[in-house]
Formats: structure tokens, C-alpha cells, sequence
């Protein structure tokens, strides 16, 4: 059974105040597909501003530590980002496991925490362009799952996992849908040995240049649930027609 899509925007290091008015239009647009689950995650420093600015809209952050206080410069906790406003977060986006060399152990140590304390998480997994090139690419994906996946799904905080093509994030290429189709079956089935029956309700996001012109074709392939989008995030007029596209795929058929 299909699940419903979620659409979620990662704006990395992107948004100052003057771009409240972008996630005002999202979140307002948003009352148009309730069929679709929206969400904007922005820098920890816009969160406060940008819940403010969109009552009611689930903004989240990019990441978060696993330690709920401490001596930890520059850290910010699952507690912070709720208290700022947040109801997500993403963790080990391929940013952040790469330019801060965060080991599976961290990414699953950083899900549990947030989950924990109620944070919904996106956690991203994705393979190079060398691993992908030598048809590694489904294994190394298992792997990082195998690693970095919350151990139980206890709590009321919902999982996602966002696969994320490395090689794909920010350059206007993407996998073949058979490719998306191969990954997400493999990612869906690892959630099965992780989580039994309760794998099947995690939500899989496909990421890597989404967007308005490709995004109908990525939603209707089997097990892909929504999607993590970068760059066509940050305006409204570029993220709308993708959360369109989600809403007009629920309730059509799917693609092998
Ligand atoms: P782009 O949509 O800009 O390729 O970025 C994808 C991504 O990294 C989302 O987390």
C-alpha cells in the first residue's frame, strides 16, 4: 500500500529574515494539498523565526547532536530544536558525513536522540559516484543502513530515510527510475529486517536535483514516498509545483 507522500525542503546554508516570505508562501500553498505532509528544514538560527512565521507548519534542522547537554561548542540539541519550534530534523545528510566525517555510529546515535525526545528525523543515506560506477551501490546503501538505522521504533517521533545519491545532490543529474525503483525496494527491505512489520510504514524520500519538470516521473515509482529537495526549495514558486506533483501521483497507479 502506498504511504502518503512527504515533501521536505532542505535549505542548508540558505535564509536570512528576508526569506521568511518564501516560507510563508509554502506553508500557505501548502493548505492547498492536504493530501501531501510538507515540511522546511532550515538553519538552526531561522528555526524560531520561521515557526513563528508559519504557524501550524512543520519546519525542522539539518541536523542535531546526540547529546542532550554538554560541553559541546557549537552543538545544538534534539531539546533545542523543539523548543525553537522544530518537529524534525535531518541527520547524516551526505554534507554532513562527509565535510564533518560523521561515522554511521554518530548519524544512528543522533536519529535515537532525536526520536527520543519526539523529534520526527530524516536520515539520509546515499552512495558516490565511484561506488555507484562500480555497482556498489545498493550494498554500500545497506550498509550505511545497517549502521546508522535507530535500533527500535518505540516512540511516537516518525522515521523517514531519505536515499540521496550523492553524485546526484546539486547537479541537475539523477538516476534512471529503475535505479530509484532497485534502491528503494532494497532500502524498504532492509527496513523489514530492522523493524518486522513496522518497516513498512517508514517513509522513503528520494533526493538529489528534484524538480518541477522530474518530479511527477521520481513520485510515481513504487516505494518512493516524497522527496528531500535542495535548491528548489527555496522559493516557493519552484517548491510548489513539486508538493503539485506529489499531491497529483496519491491515488494513481504505480511504476515497476
Ligand atoms: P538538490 O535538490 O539541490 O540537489 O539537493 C538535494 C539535497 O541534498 C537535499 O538534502
Amino acid at each position: 500500500m502506498a504511504l502518503r507522500k512527504l515533501v521536505a525542503g532542505n535549505w542548508k546554508m540558505h535564509g536570512l529574515s528576508s526569506d521568511l516570505v518564501e516560507v510563508r508562501a509554502i506553508a500557505a500553498a501548502s493548505h492547498a494539498y492536504p493530501q501531501v505532509d510538507l515540511a522546511l528544514c532550515v538553519p538552526a538560527i531561522l528555526i524560531e523565526r520561521a515557526a513563528r512565521a508559519a504557524p501550524g507548519f512543520a519546519i525542522g534542522g539539518q541536523d542535531v547532536h546526540h547529546a542532550d547537554k554538554g560541553a559541546h561548542t557549537g552543538g545544538t540539541s534534539a531539546l533545542m530544536l523543539l523548543d525553537a519550534g522544530a518537529s524534525l530534523t535531518i541527520v547524516g545528510h551526505s554534507e554532513r558525513r562527509d565535510a564533518h566525517r560523521e561515522s554511521d555510529d554518530e548519524v544512528k546515535a543522533k536519529a535515537e536522540a532525536a526520536l527520543s525526545c519526539g523529534l520526527n528525523v530524516i536520515l539520509c543515506v546515499g552512495e558516490s559516484l565511484e561506488v555507484r560506477g562500480r555497482g556498489g551501490a545498493v550494498d554500500t546503501v545497506g550498509a550505511q543502513l545497517a549502521g546508522s538505522l535507530p535500533a527500535s521504533l518505540d516512540g511516537e517521533a516518525e522515521l523517514a530515510v531519505a536515499y540521496e545519491p550523492i553524485w546526484a545532490i546539486g547537479t541537475g543529474k539523477i538516476p534512471t527510475t529503475a535505479e530509484i525503483g532497485e534502491m528503494h525496494a532494497s532500502i524498504r527491505a532492509s527496513l523489514g529486517s530492522r523493524y518486522g512489520a513496522d518497516g513498512a510504514q517508514v517513509r522513503i524520500l528520494y533526493g538529489g536535483s528534484v524538480k518541477p519538470s522530474n518530479a511527477g516521473e521520481i513520485f510515481a515509482i513504487t516505494d518512493v514516498d516524497g522527496a528531500l529537495v535542495g535548491g528548489a526549495s527555496l522559493k516557493a514558486a519552484d517548491f510548489i509545483p513539486i508538493v503539485e506533483a506529489a499531491a497529483a501521483v496519491e491515488g494513481r497507479g504505480f511504476i515497476a
